[in-house]
C-alpha cells in the first residue's frame, strides 16, 4: 500500500441535535453505540465528490499522479446515479485516463470486498496500480424520523493506492497478506434499502434489525478475522491493530475480546464519524497512520460485517 487519505464534510451532528428530531437522547446513543456525532455532506455535495477528494490525499501520500492508475474501485452502496458507476467521475475529475472504473457495491463489508478484489487483479497481473475507494453518503437514504437507525450512519470516503511489488512470499512481506469474503443473502431481510431501479424505481431508505444485525455480528466478524489470520500464517498476537468497520462500539469490542486482542490495539473513530459503511475502514486507517499510531511494517487485520448480509476481513502489513 502506497498511501492512504480521508475525506469528510464539514457539517457536524452531534447527538443532541438528533434528540431535537427524534426521540432519543445523547445518553442513550453512547452507551448503545459508542456514537457521538457523525458528518453529513452538505446539500449538493455527492458521494463522488467526497470519492475524489480523498482520493487526491491518498495519490499525494503516495506520490504518484492518477496517470499511473490501472484501475478504481469505487465501493458504496450510495452512488450518485443508478448508472453510470461513481468510479467513473472519480477517474475523469482526477484525469486517471488509463484507468478503468467501475462501484463494487457490498454495503459496510464494500471496501473489503474491494480491497480483495484490487488484490486479485494485482496479483494476477491485469494490474499494476489500483486505487481503491470507500465513498458514501448514508444521510440521502435515512429514514431521519426512525430513531433505530437514523442515529447510526455518517457520509465519509477514505481511499488506499496499491501497488503490485514481488514479494518474499513470508508473513514479513508489505501489503495484502490474505482476505476472506462470504455471503449469505438468506439473511438479506435484516438490513436493506426499501427502493431501488427495478423494485420500486425509487431510491429507497434504509431499514434494519438492528437486533439481529447485532447478533450474528460478533460471530460473523472473529470467524472471518480467524480465517486471514490462519491464511496468512500468523498468530492473533502478532496483529499490531485491527482497524474494524465502525458500526458499533460494542461490536468492535466485541469481536476485539473474542480475538483475544486488547483495545488500545484497536484503531476507534465510530464516536466521531458513526457508521459510514464502506468508508468506515478507510477513514480509521487514515486516522491512525496520521496520528502516527499505525507504522510501517505493522500488521493490520481489517474487518467488515454489512448488509446481503455479507462479511469479511484483510490482513494487511502496512
Ligand atoms: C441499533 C442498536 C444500537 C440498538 O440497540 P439495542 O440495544 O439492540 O436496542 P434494541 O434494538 O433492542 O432496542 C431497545 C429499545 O431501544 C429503543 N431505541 C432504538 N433506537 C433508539 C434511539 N436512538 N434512542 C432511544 N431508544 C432507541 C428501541 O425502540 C427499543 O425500545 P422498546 O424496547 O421499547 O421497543 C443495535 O441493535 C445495533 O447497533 N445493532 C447493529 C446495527 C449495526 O451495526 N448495523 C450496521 C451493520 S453494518
Amino acid at each position: 500500500m502506497l498511501g492512504c487519505g480521508g475525506y469528510l464534510p464539514d457539517r457536524i451532528v452531534t447527538n443532541a441535535e438528533l434528540a431535537k428530531q427524534v426521540e432519543t437522547s445523547d445518553e442513550w446513543i453512547i452507551e448503545r453505540t459508542g456514537i457521538r456525532e457523525r458528518r453529513v455532506a452538505a446539500e449538493g455535495e455527492k458521494t463522488s465528490d467526497l470519492a475524489i477528494a480523498a482520493s487526491e490525499r491518498a495519490l499525494a501520500k503516495a506520490g504518484i499522479g492518477a496517470d499511473a492508475l490501472d484501475m478504481i474501485i469505487v465501493a458504496t452502496s450510495t452512488p450518485d446515479n443508478t448508472f453510470p458507476a461513481t468510479a467513473t467521475r472519480v477517474q475523469a475529475e482526477l484525469g486517471a485516463l488509463k484507468a478503468w472504473a467501475f462501484d463494487q457495491q457490498a454495503v459496510c463489508s464494500g471496501f473489503v470486498y474491494a480491497l480483495a478484489t484490487a488484490d486479485a487483479y494485482l496479483r494476477s497481473g491485469m494490474a499494476e496500480t489500483a486505487l481503491v475507494i470507500g465513498a458514501e453518503t448514508f444521510s440521502r437514504i435515512l429514514d431521519w424520523e426512525d430513531r433505530g437507525t437514523c442515529v447510526l450512519f455518517g457520509d465519509g470516503a477514505g481511499a488506499v493506492v496499491l501497488r503490485a511489488e514481488d514479494g518474499a512470499g513470508a508473513t514479513s512481506d508489505r501489503g495484502i497478506l490474505a482476505t476472506d469474503l462470504n455471503t449469505d443473502g438468506r439473511y438479506a431481510d435484516l438490513l436493506y434499502v426499501d427502493g431501488g431501479p427495478s423494485s420500486t424505481q425509487t431510491v429507497g431508505k434504509l431499514r434494519m434489525h438492528g437486533r439481529e444485525v447485532f447478533r450474528h455480528a460478533i460471530v460473523n466478524l472473529a470467524e472471518t478475522a480467524e480465517k486471514v489470520i490462519e491464511r496468512a500464517g500468523v498468530d492473533a498476537s502478532d496483529v499490531d491493530w485491527i482497524v474494524p468497520h465502525q458500526a458499533n462500539i460494542r461490536i468492535i469490542a466485541g469481536t476485539a475480546k473474542k480475538l483475544g486482542v486488547p483495545m488500545d490495539r484497536v484503531v476507534v473513530t465510530v464516536d466521531r464519524h458513526g457508521n459510514t459503511s464502506a468508508a468506515s475502514i478507510p477513514l480509521a486507517l487514515v486516522d491512525a497512520v496520521e496520528s502516527g499510531r499505525i507504522k510501517p511494517g505493522e500488521l493490520l487485520l481489517m474487518e467488515a460485517m454489512g448488509g446481503g448480509m455479507t462479511w469479511g476481513a484483510a490482513l494487511v502489513r502496512w
